[in-house]
């Protein structure tokens, strides 16, 4: 299996308007591959302007708020470059179409890396940050797992989380947890 990256992809729409999507970007050779699923604003944007920038964060309040629809987080402007970054962003990847490949369920964009560029240090692995970005997937999943998956998958996350969170961590947590909870609600036990 290929190496992920877990980023936050900003693409541009028809209007020139940005758009946030957390997304893993496959590396393939040479190649970053963005791979978004049918139907989606990422695809629809990166086939009429095949650009795209990475923004690699460790305010997983971001990716928490993309799933739970909050989409507008602050911006900076890149040089030379239509795809804003995240504000936040510890470092950003500018990311150029090179080719596509073209399938009925997830289309794949192959990207050049034009430019890396970091803004803030790295300060080390924190467990809970990556307990909400998996938290954060299964919140985009669910009409697709059993809800023993979620509910064990869930308890085994929160144990990271009670060790080793900060508030921003256990902010994103509540929130992605809450959207969890509300959808097994409406599920048969
Ligand atoms: C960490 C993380 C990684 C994700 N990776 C992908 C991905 O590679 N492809 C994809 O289609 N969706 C992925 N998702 C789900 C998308 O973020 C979500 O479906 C999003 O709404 C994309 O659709 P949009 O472009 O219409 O906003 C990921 C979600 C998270 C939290």
């Amino acid at each position: 299996m290929p190496m992920i990256r877990e980023c936050v992809v900003t693409t541009v729409g028809p209007n020139g308007q940005p758009h946030l999507a957390p997304l893993g970007l496959i590396e393939e050779g040479a190649f970053w591959v963005i791979a978004p699923f049918r139907p989606s604003t990422t695809l629809t944007n990166l086939e009429a302007a095949p650009f795209a920038t990475a923004s690699f964060i460790d305010d997983v309040r971001i990716i928490a708020g993309c799933v739970c629809g909050k989409g507008d987080w602050p911006l900076e402007s890149v040089p030379d470059w239509s795809a804003p970054r995240l504000s936040a962003a510890l470092s950003h990847a500018e990311l150029e179409v090179a080719r596509n490949e073209a399938d009925p369920r997830r289309p794949r964009f192959f990207c050049r890396v034009r430019k890396i560029v970091c803004h803030k240090p790295f300060l080390g692995f924190n467990r809970a940050q990556a307990a909400v970005v998996e938290a954060a997937i299964l919140a985009t999943r669910l009409g697709m797992l059993p809800r023993e998956k979620i509910d064990t998958e869930l308890a085994y996350l929160r144990i990271a989380v009670d060790k080793t969170a900060g508030a921003a961590e256990r902010e994103a947590w509540e929130l992605v947890t809450a959207k969890i909870e509300a959808y097994l609600q409406t599920q048969p036990k």
